[in-house]
């Protein structure tokens, strides 16, 4: 996924000066320098980072084996025996990765050409919104991607815990007018989610976005039970021309219950569901999952940022590296306007002969070759590329001609590469 300079760069020396001292504000930390001490960040924050990581990415581990029962069933940020680190070094280490993947899905949109129609006040809505993650990456994505969502945006952020949900507050009323949103207000919510019952009120009003952030996975229902309830609130609760944007983890079981969910909401929207809704990214259509043919796939794509400078230090030390952000992502609007309308920067009509990468391009001699995901499914393909094109995973291939099976394809021509 291609983002701006701008955007890639913008977690840089004035983002940690700012998360620094409002770490100091809150209390976090007992000086605004120990976000670049060695000392504190190897004894205070890289534990806590090793241990959500763990967590995270279901690793089975002698500390973490309790937790590994599953990741549904634990209260990370309650059961641990010094929350407040714990939180710490969520909030330095893995909301800025989480945001910024959300501002990648926003500059995604913004190339395709995606753009709000209204400029009246919005309303938003996160779902498992630890630090307001989601919220923060809009702003940053609105900034140097803007789609035009209103300059009074109205944030509703629901999360389970209540330090956390604080912190989130807290932190959006410096991190909008940081992005230059003096005017986007928020208000907090401390619920715990249940999806067997109804997601918000039912007087709660209806949304023009909303957003979750690495929080499905941490459900237990399974993804026909998820889509049902989802399609069931959008339809009283989703805006028309709203957006949709779910981000998930890129592991493969985490990754392919989003695909399951996709599949499981495409059920839905052809029942009617809720009219209107339909798929725009990453799969620019509602055609089975490529990916989900074979039981041992999925589908991630992957950004790549300016880490902020003290993160350097903790991927270090906790031997991590997070130069690229991998995710899992999917992109829904409640619409009645065809695709390409939608999205102005594909070319109508093409549907049939496009295709996306979904995998990174390396050379087989003078071919590049790749997995590309389309309407007729995944197939791996080779092309010679021109002198003046490139391709990488997320790149799309319009008019694309090609023969061969799905293990072996030969695009023979091709329109142009978005
Ligand atoms: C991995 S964190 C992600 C936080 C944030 N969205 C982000 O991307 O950084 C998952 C969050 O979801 C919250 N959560 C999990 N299950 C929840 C539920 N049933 N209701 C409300 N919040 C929940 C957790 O407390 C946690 O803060």
């Amino acid at each position: 996924m291609r983002v701006p300079v701008a955007l890639a760069e913008s977690m840089g020396q004035d983002f940690q000066n700012l998360i620094a001292r409002f770490c100091h504000e809150q209390e976090l930390i007992q000086d605004p320098s120990e976000l670049t001490s060695n000392r504190f960040i190897e004894r205070s924050v890289v534990p806590h980072v090793r241990k959500l990581s763990d967590l995270f990415n279901r690793k089975k581990g002698d500390a973490q084996k309790d937790e590994q029962k599953a990741i549904t069933q634990v209260r990370y940020w309650k059961d641990s025996t010094n929350p407040k680190n714990l939180r710490l070094a969520y909030f330095i280490y893995f909301m800025p990765a989480n945001a910024f993947r959300i501002a990648g899905i926003w500059s995604e949109l913004h190339r395709l050409g995606f753009r709000f129609s209204s400029e009246s006040k919005f309303k938003a809505i996160e779902l498992g919104a630890g630090p307001a993650t989601g919220a923060c990456g809009v702003a940053l994505g609105e900034k140097f991607s803007p789609l035009g969502l209103s300059a009074t945006t109205d944030w509703a952020l629901i999360e389970r815990d209540r330090a956390m949900l604080q912190l989130g507050e807290a932190w959006t009323q410096q991190f909008f007018p940081f992005s230059s949103f003096d005017q986007w207000t928020h208000r907090g919510f401390h619920r715990e989610i249940d999806f067997a019952e109804e997601l918000v009120p039912k007087g709660s009003p209806k949304f023009n976005l909303w957003i979750s952030s690495y929080f499905l996975n941490e459900l237990e229902n399974d993804p026909a039970a998820q889509a049902d309830r989802l399609l069931k609130t959008w339809d009283r609760h989703l805006e028309r021309d709203g957006l949709v944007i779910l981000s998930e983890p890129a592991l493969k079981d985490q990754s392919r219950r989003l695909l399951e969910l996709r599949r499981e909401l495409i059920d839905g929207i052809k029942k009617k569901k809720c009219p209107g809704l339909q798929i725009l990214l990453p799969c620019l259509g509602m055609q089975n999952c490529g990916a989900l043919a074979a039981a041992e796939d999925w589908c991630h794509e992957e950004v790549s940022w300016w880490r902020p400078p003290y993160t350097k230090l903790i991927d270090e030390k906790a031997g991590l590296d997070r130069k690229t952000l991998p995710f899992s992502y999917l992109v829904l609007t409640r619409s009645s306007r065809a695709l390409e309308e939608i999205l102005p920067g594909l070319k109508a009509g093409a549907s049939a002969s496009r295709h996306r990468l979904v995998s990174p391009s390396h050379y087989e001699g003078r071919d590049s070759e790749f997995f590309i995901c389309g309407q007729d499914g995944k197939r791996r393909a080779r092309l010679r590329l021109q002198d003046d094109q490139e391709v990488e995973r997320g790149s799309i291939l319009e008019g694309v001609e090609y023969r061969g099976d799905t293990k072996a394809t030969r695009i023979d021509r091709l329109d142009r590469i978005v």
